[in-house]
Parts: structure tokens; sequence; C-alpha cells
């Protein structure tokens, strides 16, 4: 085997995350550094400002990660980067400090497609955690973040299948604008979470919209709009009393919509080994719950990355990378940012 491990940047949204992963999707060391707290008095993701902090802090990261790894540059045969999709300001950090380290350590490296990423995290091991032992492909995966919410069928590596798609907001979206209208800052999902664990699921109505049509699509900003309306009329005071009871039943109208999908594709597609929950939404504890009892019922096996390799990371691009990298994949020095996945990524 040509590569037996590589160097992996991602930097596609507003996190900088670099990693050295082995063939086998061992992860000998990850560096990640957020950029919340820069983001959140705009209450959102701000280009030019994610921009500017990978390029502040993408070679700390590579050195960093390095170290923790125990390795040197000569150990590296290769380097692997998100180069699609993602914001081109952020992506174009990511590209170019590949490209650089590409020519200055005389070494290949390979653009990779950010979604190809999140499919095979639960391939990825580390000292504290070991994917499912029977798990292989095919499998279905609920790929959910604040940018993506797609069901795929992965067939094997190289082959996903979208199934369905959200057709307006992303699930971490849904949990974000409503974490803003309850007074709860951005992003909001985790703190939703973690309010809800206190609250009633039945205390409020929320629609749930598109959950019986036979289609894998789904829809939340119908979810988010009913929730605005609702909002906008209670006086402040008793949106915080009620806020527990709030994020409980909003978060229960996400978490059934996204399992009525996922469990509509399994109908649909019939055999397969496993099911994969991957995606910043899929650190929410609700989901994860909820998705567990499912698979224990009806005896398929789940896999659910740990957070840190669900969330936006570079073990999972490195992952991917070395893949390619074995098959005989190398970009060349044109290879530019795109903030679409390429045509042919995924099968249709
Ligand atoms: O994958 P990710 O780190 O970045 C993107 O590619 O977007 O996902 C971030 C999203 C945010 O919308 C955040 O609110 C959501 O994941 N999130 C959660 C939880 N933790 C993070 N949503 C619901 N429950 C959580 N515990
Ligand atoms: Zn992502």
């Amino acid at each position: 085997m040509k590569y037996d491990k590589v160097l992996s940047i991602e930097t596609s949204c507003d996190d900088t995350s670099i990693a050295v992963v082995r063939h086998d999707g061992y992860v000998l060391a990850q560096s990640s550094a957020n950029q919340d707290l820069q983001h959140k008095d705009f209450g959102g993701i701000v280009p030019e400002i994610a921009g500017r902090n990978h390029s502040i802090q993408v070679l700390p990261l590579v050195q960093s990660c390095l170290e923790k790894a125990k390795l040197t540059w000569n150990e590296i045969p290769g380097i692997a980067v998100t180069n699609r999709p993602g914001l081109m300001g952020s992506l174009l950090v990511g590209v170019v400090t590949a490209k650089t380290l590409s020519l200055t350590k005389k070494i290949p490296y390979v653009g990779i497609n950010h979604l190809e990423g999140h499919l095979l995290a639960p391939f990825l091991k580390d000292d504290r955690h070991t994917p499912p032992e029977s798990f292989n492909y095919p499998y279905i995966a609920l790929a959910v973040s604040g940018g993506h919410s797609q069901i795929y069928l992965v067939k094997e590596f190289g082959q996903y299948q979208i199934l369905g798609k959200t057709i307006d907001d992303a699930a971490g979206e849904a949990f974000d604008k409503f974490a803003k209208m309850v007074g709860l800052g951005f992003p909001g999902g985790a703190v939703v979470d973690k309010m809800a664990k206190s609250g009633d699921i039945k205390k409020y109505d929320y629609p749930r919209p598109m959950i019986r049509e036979k289609t894998i699509n789904m829809s939340f900003s119908g979810l988010k709009a009913a929730a605005k309306r609702q909002i906008e009329k209670m006086p402040p005071e008793l949106i915080e009393q009620e806020c527990a009871n709030l994020c409980a039943s909003y978060q229960e109208a996400i978490v059934d919509v996204l399992m009525a999908k996922l469990k509509l594709a399994v109908k649909q597609v019939g055999k397969i080994n496993g099911v994969v929950l991957t995606g910043g939404v899929s650190a929410n504890s609700r989901l994860r719950a909820t998705a567990e009892a499912w698979a224990n019922e009806v005896g398929l096996t789940l896999a659910v990355p740990p957070i840190r390799y669900c969330t936006d990371n570079a073990a999972m691009i490195g992952y991917a990378g070395v893949k390619r990298l074995n098959l005989g994949e190398v970009s060349s020095q044109e290879l530019a940012p795109s903030p679409k996945v390429y045509p042919g990524d995924f099968l249709v």
C-alpha cells in the first residue's frame, strides 16, 4: 500500500480541523478549533470572519496535530483536503494550504467532497472508540447538520446515492433559528437539547411537515414559521418560564420527521447492513436515543460516531483521502474550491 496514512485539512465552514489518519480509519491525532465565539454576536456564520480565522488557525493546528501524533513531515506520504462543497472563502484557505504543503513537502494531495467525509465517519476509530463490529456497507446514513440534511444509501466506498433531502432548511438551521427566537443564542442546537431534557414534549403541538408523504424528502421551514408565529405572541417572561417545554416540543417535531424519513428509507431500500447518524445534529440526545431504541427493536446495527467525528472534522476527510490516494487519485495544482458538489459525486 502506497499511502499508510495522510494529513488532512477541513475548513469548509467555521471549524478549522487537521488530522492524521491511517488507511484503516485509525485517527492518530486531530487538532481542531471552532469559531463559535467569533460568530455568536452575529447570530450566524459570517463568511468573511470564518475565512480570516481559518487563515490564522490553520498552520498552528497542522503543527500541533503533527506533534500530537509524534510524527514529522518525512513520515507523511500524502495530504487530503476538503475542496467542496462549502463557503468559498473558507474552502480556499484549506485548498491553498494543501497545495502549498504538497509543493514544499513534495508529496501528493487530493481534494475531497466534505459530504463523503460525513458518510464515512462511522469507520473512524481511535483509542477511545471502535465502530460496531458488524458494521459494513451497504448502509443508510442520515446526515444532518447546520448546512445539510440528507438521507443516503452508501452502497460501497465511492458509491453514494441521495435518497432524500430537505427541500428548504437544514435540521440544524431549524434548531439554530428556534434557539434564537427563544433567546438561547447561536449556535443553539446543543442548548435546545439540554433545555429539552426537563421539558414536556407534548406541551406544544408543532407541525411535522411532509411526515406522512411517501417521499424521503423533508421540510422544516413550516415548523420554524409555526414556532415564530407562536413565540411572537408570547410575552418574554412566559417564553423564559416555558422555555424547557417549548424546546422539548419543538425538538420532538424535528426528531419525529427525521425518524419517519429514516424508517421510510430503510423500508424502501430493503437489504442493508446498518444505519448511520452523522453531522452536528446527530449529537442530539433525543435523536440518538430514539434511533437506538428503534434499531434495537428492528435488529439493525446503528453506528453513531462520537461527536468529535460527527461535527465537521478533518479525520473523516483523511479517511476518504487515504482511500482515494491509494486508488490512484491525485489532485493537480489547478484544483479549485467549489461551493457545490461535482456532478459525479453522487449516483443518480
Ligand atoms: O456538522 P456541524 O458541526 O457543522 C455544519 O456542517 O453545519 O453542525 C452544526 C449544527 C448546528 O446547527 C448546531 O446547532 C447543531 O449542529 N447541533 C445540534 C446539537 N449539537 C449541535 N443540534 C441538535 N442537538 C444537538 N445536541
Ligand atoms: Zn458538515
